[in-house]
């Protein structure tokens, strides 16, 4: 009767508004600066290793073109990515320990969607649509005044709909439908929540809003957890969490991420521990070795020292270098010998992202009497608030009538994966 299949829980994708226009000044002027050579560079499909390093410079004179300012500032675009990437892809949605036991349960948003994160009783991670197969009503976060019985996640073994109490194992089955049962009853097995797919890596929850089909996270994760296996990630915690709410396209802020052409100018803290950063305007950064802190500075806090013990495990290199990783669509990490800073985008619109930004140690040491976050929290905070400052004066600049894109400097390369990221996704003529 009011059956839906689970697949047609995804919305009907709305119409491409991509620029498929000409003219070197319009927004598709992206689309015809690529030569032959330069496809592998931003539209090459994708690589095993994400995050590419330039293999050729670009023709003297020339820099390689940003996506058109439209990509960052249009709410259709935003829809578009809403849609092709937020929902397809493998969503960071949260640390795995906010989730410690069987019936435990997280309401997120992910790409407008509201999504209900649990431990089933089995304790593995299960994710569905917070919506009732009945009729449509939220099932967690809907509490009705008065003396009511409780709803949502309730016992920690089932979901129960506030409006008729249909109610739902914590592995989605319809269990009960009041008054439904006998002759006149109906087949349960029909009304299952809508699937969402769960899995985590490296301590991190994700979620993915059309399973049927999708990549795993393992695929979509690559060689990543290969190049920082030996930092403990899963077994972390987080000593201290900022959520910060920026005026910025989170692509805005992915790319401020992955250049340091703006360190020395804009992170004279980082600069000081660690003055790579602003040699060559960032460029020639070994990430695969990790980057050097100045001499006797060894992590990210004000002084390059802590108290804190080194991870186990880590190798030299690691254990006097900093790492990073960009991880798509949402998740960034930087990576200390003894923390790691974690940024877990949410996008909110094409002009406003929020990020948590989630420091986390050794339980062993969160558990010491003399723990204390601050050393790398305000370092963090500091150069945080110098990159949203400049992302949101990017998000008000490219706004501009006459700014139609921007360009990569050749130390900003990296950069090109994300328009070869989007491009792909969204369907830009020529990936
Ligand atoms: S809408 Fe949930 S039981 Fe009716
Ligand atoms: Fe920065």
């Amino acid at each position: 009767m009011f059956e839906v299949s689970a697949t047609s829980a995804g919305a009907t994708p709305p119409p491409n508004p991509l620029p498929q226009g000409e003219g070197e000044d319009g927004a598709a002027a992206f689309l015809l600066p690529l030569r032959e050579e330069d496809r592998w560079r931003g539209f090459a499909p994708q690589k095993e290793q994400c995050m590419t390093q330039p293999e050729t410079p670009p023709r003297e004179g020339e820099t390689e073109r940003t996506l058109p300012s439209e990509f960052y500032t249009s709410a259709e675009i935003f829809a578009l990515e809403k849609e092709r990437i937020f929902s397809r892809e493998w969503v960071c949605v949260g640390r795995e320990s906010d989730l410690p036991g069987p019936g435990d349960s997280l309401v997120v948003d992910v790409a407008g969607e509201s999504i209900v994160v649990l431990r089933n009783e089995d304790g593995q991670l299960r994710a569905f649509y917070n919506v009732c197969r009945h009729r449509g009503a939220q099932l967690c976060g809907t509490n009705l005044p008065g003396k009511v019985a409780p709803a949502g996640v309730v016992g920690g073994k089932r979901i129960r709909c506030a409006y008729h109490s249909w109610t739902y194992s914590l592995d989605g089955e319809l269990v009960a439908a009041p008054h439904l049962s006998g002759a006149d009853g109906i087949d349960r097995s029909k009304y299952s929540l809508y699937p969402v797919g769960a899995d985590a890596w490296a301590g991190f929850a994700f979620v993915n809003l059309t399973p049927e089909g999708a990549p795993s996270l393992a695929a979509q994760l690559g060689i990543i957890p290969r190049r920082i296996a030996r930092y403990p990630l899963d077994r972390l915690r987080a000593g201290h969490t900022i959520r910060y709410d920026v005026a910025a396209n989170w692509k805005v802020i992915a790319e401020n991420y992955n250049e340091c052409y703006h360190c020395g100018g804009a992170h004279p803290e980082l600069c000081s521990v660690v003055p790579a950063f602003r040699q060559n305007g960032g460029a020639g950064l070994d990430w695969d070795s990790g980057i050097p802190h100045r001499d006797g500075a060894y992590t990210f806090t004000m002084t390059g020292t802590t108290d804190r013990a080194p991870f186990p495990g880590l190798d030299e290199d690691e254990k006097t270098r900093h790492k990073g990783e960009l991880v798509y669509p949402n998740l960034f990490l930087s990576l200390s010998c003894d923390h790691a800073a974690a940024f877990i985008l949410h996008p909110k619109g094409p002009d406003r992202t929020i990020i948590d930004c989630l420091f986390l140690f050794a339980p062993e040491e969160i558990a010491r009497n003399s723990f204390d976050p601050s050393d790398a929290v305000e370092f963090w905070d500091i150069t945080n608030r110098q990159d949203w400052a400049i992302c949101e004066s990017v998000q008000r600049g490219i706004a501009s009538r006459p700014h139609r894109y921007g360009h990569y400097a050749p130390m900003e390369d990296m950069s090109l994966d994300i328009r070869r990221y989007v491009g792909e996704r969204l369907g830009l003529p020529g990936t």
